[in-house]
């Protein structure tokens, strides 16, 4: 791969539009094409492909033993992968796909390795986005995808924010608008007898439960132990302004004021209500706090946002952890540099 080759980019709104089979081409013939899902967008290559894939690791910067996750456009797509697909996994299959939900499992030697990470297993996942998808199966090949921002910045939610990322480092980008979640996949692992929970996303802990009972979710490791998820390892998300996070409501104004007092410039990274309630100038504004859905969905894009300005420090609001709020705070709190 050149570095400074141009991105092209197709603006594609609808499954039909047929550049999206330029795009299925350009992903056969090894090349790097982001692609929108219903998470986040998606850095694609053939997943059969070593150089391919390597490319991938290259563009974004990633740490060579962070595993991707593969994106098929059929279930049948999975056996081919995997060399096996326990009760568990199958009924998750059913329920959640298309969807927000990765699932890991034993896998074959139809992939390249660098996919895995030197890995036994490898995490799948067919999206629910029209565009995406129809591009998944146009190409009919399992592609490997990270997300596609450069490593250490938030994942993207929009096209401009790959270009932002990799303009000159990937061969294209298919665009096709916002992703409605807006933070990544849940990632579970179900290649042993208890499946275990690895990060909390667009599915959430009750509604697998509902489906397969309890399972296990990772906790704070010992040093000492390895993570089952190499990329919990790695600190993900974080702008390089500092962002606390305020537990307590009533304490953002305290804090907002002794930081004040020590001359630094304070953010606000908030609800509309707290917005009001505040009357603060200027926030970063997540939406309402009656639509966690919709503030998730935004979290990354003010994010991005808050690096573009020179604040100190920004003071960032707290939101229940039920339902989708789980991942929000697992994100937010990954994002923060402080929790008070
Ligand atoms: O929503 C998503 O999952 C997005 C879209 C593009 O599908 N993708 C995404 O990929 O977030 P990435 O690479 O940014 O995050 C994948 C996570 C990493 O934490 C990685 O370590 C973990 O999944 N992972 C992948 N394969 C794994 C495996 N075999 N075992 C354990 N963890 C795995
Ligand atoms: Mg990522």
């Amino acid at each position: 791969m050149e570095v400074n080759h141009t991105t092209k980019q197709w603006k594609i709104d609808t499954p039909e539009d047929r550049r999206l089979h330029e795009a299925a081409d350009w992903l056969k013939d090894g090349k790097l094409v982001a692609f929108p899902t219903e998470t986040v967008y998606g850095l694609g290559a053939d997943a059969r492909n070593d150089q391919a894939v390597k490319n991938i690791f290259k563009a974004k910067g990633r740490p060579a033993d962070n595993p991707l996750i593969v994106h098929v456009g059929d279930v049948e797509a999975v056996s081919e992968l995997v060399t096996e697909v326990p009760e568990h996994a199958k009924k998750l299959m059913e329920t959640f796909w298309p969807g927000p939900l990765t699932i890991i499992l034993p896998v074959g030697n139809q992939l390249a390795s660098h996919v895995t990470a030197g890995l036994d297993t490898v995490g799948i996942r067919i999206p629910d986005h029209e565009v995406g998808r129809a591009l998944l199966k146009a190409a009919k090949i399992p592609v490997a995808a990270p997300s596609a921002n450069r490593s250490g910045r938030p994942s993207p939610t929009l096209a401009e924010h790959v270009i932002t990322d990799l303009n000159g480092r990937i061969d294209g980008v298919v665009d096709g608008g916002i992703t409605g979640v807006g933070v990544e996949s849940t990632v579970i692992d179900c290649s042993m007898e208890t499946p275990m929970i690895l990060r909390p996303g667009g599915v959430t802990r009750e509604q697998i439960e509902d489906v397969i009972g309890p399972v296990d979710v990772t906790g704070k490791l010992a040093a000492s132990e390895q993570p089952r998820s190499p990329g919990m390892k790695y600190k993900h998300y974080a702008p390089d302004t500092a962002v606390w996070l305020v537990r307590e409501a009533g304490n953002m104004a305290v804090i907002a004021n002794q930081l004040k007092g020590q001359g630094k410039k304070v953010g606000y990274l908030v609800s509309l209500e707290r917005a009001h309630e505040m009357n603060l100038e200027q926030p970063f504004i997540l939406g309402s706090r009656e639509n966690i859905a919709e503030i998730t969905q935004q979290l990354y894009q003010r994010l991005r946002e808050i690096d573009e300005h020179d604040y100190d420090v920004v003071l960032a609001e707290s939101f229940s952890k039920e339902g989708i709020g789980e991942a929000l705070m697992n994100r937010l709190e990954r994002a923060a540099s402080e929790i008070k």
